[in-house]
């Protein structure tokens, strides 16, 4: 280990400070978001846009669509250079795929937002079906482990650092805490992947320190968003009364933190996780 120079250890003067709309800037670099079909990627991908940053949009084929008009109008909107490549973040052949497409439109990759996640029915100890148990381990943990790894090599290969966000969740920090004539609703599965992102997220931080890549997650309280669209809105008020803020989140209140971490503001920042989630893990 080399000792600090003294210039390391003089602490800056006002004068030498950095702005911080230059630190929160992300022009010139590309992101890579998956789900951007969905809610939080669509908004983060917009954020990201604001800030200057070109968007790789990817997500299932069956989103296509979608996925066609988020990269539209975001582009639009923003001024941005956008595309959008299809495939599931679980296959391995997909991820490297849509990593090649991306890489061969855009050149660099300097940002990975990797968002994709599911819920799956009946996801409680008595119901679960192990195919639905099999099937959230392969898209919420392997195709985020998937996502990080080829994405990390990718930044690692071409010679530049970058940063990754994983989506995890407060149900990696907590058991999903029900009325009690639901406690079989506390979803068993995406507890336990999303609470594996969080170590992922760590071990993906070691293991890229010294590539000048940083990996950090986020993990949304109840946003809404996609993910809550077929639910019942009785369960959804039940829910609430156990939130401190009594109310959910917007998808506008997730992209500060996704920015942060994104952006040279967080440049001291890796293996760690945000809460969002209206003080719901406070108790
Ligand atoms: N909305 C919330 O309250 C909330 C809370 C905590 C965490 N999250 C997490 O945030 C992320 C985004 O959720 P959202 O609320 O925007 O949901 P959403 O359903 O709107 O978006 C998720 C997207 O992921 C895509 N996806 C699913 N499986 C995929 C696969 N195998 N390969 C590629 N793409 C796939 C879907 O097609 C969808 O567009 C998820 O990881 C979710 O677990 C959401």
């Amino acid at each position: 280990m080399s000792i600090p120079s003294k210039e390391e250890m003089t602490p800056l003067k006002i004068d030498q400070l950095r702005s911080v709309y230059d630190m929160l800037s992300l022009k010139g670099r590309t992101a890579f978001v998956t789900g951007a079909a969905g809610g939080i990627g669509r908004s983060c991908a917009a954020a990201m846009a604001e800030a200057g940053a070109n968007i790789i949009f990817a997500d299932l084929s069956v989103t296509a669509e979608k996925l066609a008009e988020n990269a539209r109008a975001i582009g639009e909107r923003y001024n941005a250079k956008v595309a959008f490549v299809t495939g599931d973040v679980s296959k391995e052949d997909d991820v490297r795929r849509m990593y090649a497409e991306a890489a061969g439109m855009f050149g660099s990759i300097d940002i990975v937002f990797s968002n994709a996640g599911i819920s799956v029915p009946n996801d409680n100890g008595a119901n679960i079906k192990l195919a639905d148990w099999q099937r959230i381990l392969d898209v919420n943990l392997t195709g985020m482990m998937l996502v990080d790894s080829v994405g990390a090599n990718l930044m690692r290969d071409q010679g530049h650092g970058g940063t990754i966000v994983n989506t995890a969740s407060m149900s990696g920090h907590i058991i999903n805490r029900r009325p009690r004539e639901a406690m079989s609703e506390h979803m068993m599965g995406y507890a336990a992947t999303k609470a594996a992102v969080l170590h992922l997220t760590k071990s993906i931080a070691v293991n890229y320190v010294e590539y000048g890549i940083r990996c950090n997650s986020i993990s949304p309280g109840i946003v809404v968003s996609g993910l809550h669209d077929k639910m019942d809105p009785n369960r959804l008020e039940g829910i609430k009364a156990h939130i401190p803020m009594n109310r959910f989140g917007t998808l506008d209140e997730i992209v500060g933190v996704v920015l942060f971490l994104a952006s040279d503001l967080s440049s001291y920042v890796t293996g760690t996780d945000i809460l969002v989630d209206g003080g719901a893990t406070i108790w």
